[in-house]
């Protein structure tokens, strides 16, 4: 196919759906990507990006709309890039997120025993989490997610998918950075909240002046923010507003009676009320009975971990991160439960890392891209019977459980949680028998 020039705008039909929300049409040849249309519409769509000989765009007009088409909620929708899917009325989101989990399990030869109905909560204002980009445009700060098919920063003033006290953050914010010295050396700023606190880091490439630490200080006070100053690696993060110096938020699992400390920067599920449900989904599914000794692979700040000990399992937990790995010791201590649990710090995709000692049941949680290579050797060197697999890509979930299904493992049952509605993230559960 040449190398057309890609048009400004595009009249199509729009005849399937991607996995990733967007219609997808023809146009001759070329497949183009359309967010924001559905199957059986026609629309006018605003073109955006080309890639590896697709198109992709925007619709802006749409003729005979779908009968699972919804008026989006957020005035900044579709142009924000942090939502991908508000277009759609919820079961149909539902419904595409658990077909593309089928479907990734189909394409990897594993046939479930059971797929649960989805698990749901809150449709907004869930967000606990978000990382900002910043730019200055003719003079104006801009403050948002990237804008879809884009690198732009978005011109937004308020997320709907974010908690209300970090969503009411966004517009004082702009302010602030406008009033700073340096606002055009600001890139980036990530924000974070616990059930009673919110805390922000404000990434500077150039130093910030006496007044500009005033302001931000006074404005961690105002808006009642924790507020951290970052020059460099997460390593020169700073508390500058009062309350800062305690450098941990903080969330409970009262189904444990549980409580968690961790950094703004640690990994945290983000939306808080959905990770009970995950938890105690995961933990109800090993079914491990008092006193087995259960592994928590990639363990993070021991979200499952603690948990699994207040369950009476012995647990080990492993994690790369070691500030992750510290404070899922605290945590442990804190919650009185140390005895019960163990961590360490391991790269578990690491080519030595074949052996992990013996285990009756597994918890795996990786990141999007699975597992990594020793899979297939814990499998075998672990002796486990159950493993409760929690995963944030289809793709690579369906990967592994091909793995699990070679070393003899049966996927019991298997289920979505929507950790995050409205974008087309997909939060995994599955439950693996050994059937030999
Ligand atoms: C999806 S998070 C899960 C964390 C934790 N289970 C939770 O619920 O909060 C994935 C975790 O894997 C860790 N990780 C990423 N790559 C890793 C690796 N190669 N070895 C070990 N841990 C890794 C990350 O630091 C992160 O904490």
């Amino acid at each position: 196919m040449g190398r057309t020039k890609l048009p400004k705008e595009l009249t199509l039909a729009v005849d399937s759906l991607g996995g990733d929300g967007h219609g997808v049409g023809m146009h001759g040849e070329r497949t183009i990507r359309i967010k924001n249309a559905l199957p059986g519409e026609t629309v006018t769509a605003r073109m955006l990006k080309r890639r590896k000989g697709e198109w992709f765009g925007e619709a802006r007009q749409v003729d005979d709309p779908a009968r699972e088409r919804r008026r989006a909620a957020c005035a900044f929708y579709p142009r924000c890039g942090g939502c991908a899917v508000q277009h759609m009325s919820y079961r149909a989101q539902l419904e595409l997120k658990q077909d593309g989990l089928t479907s990734a399990l189909a394409e990897n030869g594993v046939q479930a025993e059971r797929v649960r109905d989805p698990v749901h909560g809150p449709r907004f204002n869930y967000r606990t989490k978000a990382r900002f980009g910043v730019r200055v445009v003719n003079g104006e700060v801009l403050l948002g997610f990237r804008e879809s098919f884009s690198n732009r920063v978005g011109r937004m003033t308020e997320c709907l998918t974010l908690t209300e006290p970090l969503s009411s953050l966004i517009s004082p914010l702009k302010t602030l950075i406008a009033s700073l010295s340096i606002p055009e050396r600001i890139p980036q700023v990530e924000i974070a909240a616990g059930d009673v606190e919110e805390a922000l880091i404000l990434r500077h490439l150039d130093a910030l002046d006496a007044s500009d630490l005033e302001k931000i200080h006074h404005f961690g006070r105002r808006h009642q923010v924790r507020v951290y100053t970052q020059s460099g690696g997460y390593e020169t993060v700073e508390p500058a507003s009062p309350g800062a110096e305690n450098p941990y938020l903080g969330y409970r699992n009262p189904d444990y009676g549980l409580h968690f400390h961790f950094a703004p920067m640690d990994f945290t599920q983000v939306n808080l009320a959905m990770n009970l449900k995950l938890v105690s989904g995961a933990i109800v599914g090993l079914s491990a009975p008092a006193g087995a000794r259960v592994l928590d692979l990639f363990c993070g700040i021991g979200n499952f971990s603690l948990p699994l000990a207040a369950s009476g399992l012995a647990v080990r937990g492993l994690e790369a991160a070691a500030p992750a790995i510290e404070r899922a010791r605290q945590n442990a201590q804190y919650n009185g439960l140390a005895e019960r649990c163990e961590f360490a710090v391991q790269d578990l995709y690491d080519a030595d890392c074949l052996n992990l000692g013996q285990a009756d049941y597994l918890l795996l949680d990786p990141p999007r891209s699975g597992a990594g290579p020793n899979l297939l050797a814990w499998l075998e060197t672990t002796g486990a019977r159950r493993v409760a697999y929690v995963s944030c890509s289809p793709k690579s979930f369906a990967q592994d459980a091909a793995v699990l299904k070679q070393a003899g493992f049966s996927l019991e049952q298997v289920g979505i949680y929507d950790m995050f509605p409205n974008t087309a993230h997909v939060e995994t559960l599955g439950i693996f028998q050994r059937s030999w």
